[in-house]
């Protein structure tokens, strides 16, 4: 089994100072695995649902982030970390944490992206370059209000895994074609409205 997100819980504290999110706002984290995360946001006095399609932890409801069961403007942050790219239809979870979130909200996301137009399109329906992403923000609503590279992060998580023998056969053949395809990772701050914002 692969470790988590490169970067682990720094990583999420360094998405999490994009905004300055604090406590006690309302998080909904998206595709959270075995709930590491969601605790670690529970303990720093976030008010937290977090769901995950195959939920592996006890903090960790079952859910489809392509289709929410919360109803619209009920969170004051979305967190999606390595999730969007690879849920079936990252358009359709990209639309759903915008209904989800309240007005100002934001959706704070980690995740791959390629800078080769050979790229592998994952769950985003095209070569899932930077400017794939930046398309489907837009057309799910959003502003794009802060974003970061943490390509280095991904090199050491890559590495790490190999290092650890840690990585499944599945995880290897990505890393080789993301390999080829000049992968890097991005923190992004997406915000519902605002000043400049599309609501
Ligand atoms: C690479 S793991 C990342 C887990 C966690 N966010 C982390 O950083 O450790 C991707 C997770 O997304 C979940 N997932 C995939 N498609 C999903 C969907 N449509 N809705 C909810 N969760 C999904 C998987 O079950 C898996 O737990």
């Amino acid at each position: 089994m692969i470790g988590r997100h490169p970067g682990g819980l720094e990583m999420t504290a360094r998405l999490l100072a994009l905004p300055g999110i604090r406590p006690p706002a309302r998080i909904l984290e998206l595709g959270a695995g075995e709930g590491k995360t969601a605790v670690y946001l529970q303990a720093l006095g976030f008010e937290v649902r977090a769901v995950d399609l195959k939920p592996s932890g006890p903090q960790v409801e079952q859910g489809d982030m392509r289709g929410l069961d919360f109803a619209g403007e009920s969170f004051d942050c979305c967190l999606a970390e390595c999730t969007v790219s690879g849920c079936g239809d990252g358009n359709a979870a990209l639309k759903e944490a915008f209904r989800v979130l309240k007005k100002d909200g934001c959706l704070l996301i980690a995740d791959v992206f390629f800078r080769k137009q050979e790229a592998p399109s994952l769950s985003m329906g095209k070569p899932l370059t930077w400017n794939c992403w930046k398309e489907a923000f837009e057309q799910a609503g959003f502003w794009i209000e802060e974003t970061k590279d943490e390509t280095e992060a991904w090199k050491e998580f890559f590495l790490e895994s190999l290092w650890n023998g840690n990585a499944e056969k599945n995880c290897m053949d990505f890393f080789i074609e993301a390999g080829k395809a000049g992968c890097g990772y991005f923190l992004a701050c997406l915000r519902k409205g605002g000043e400049n914002g599309f609501i």
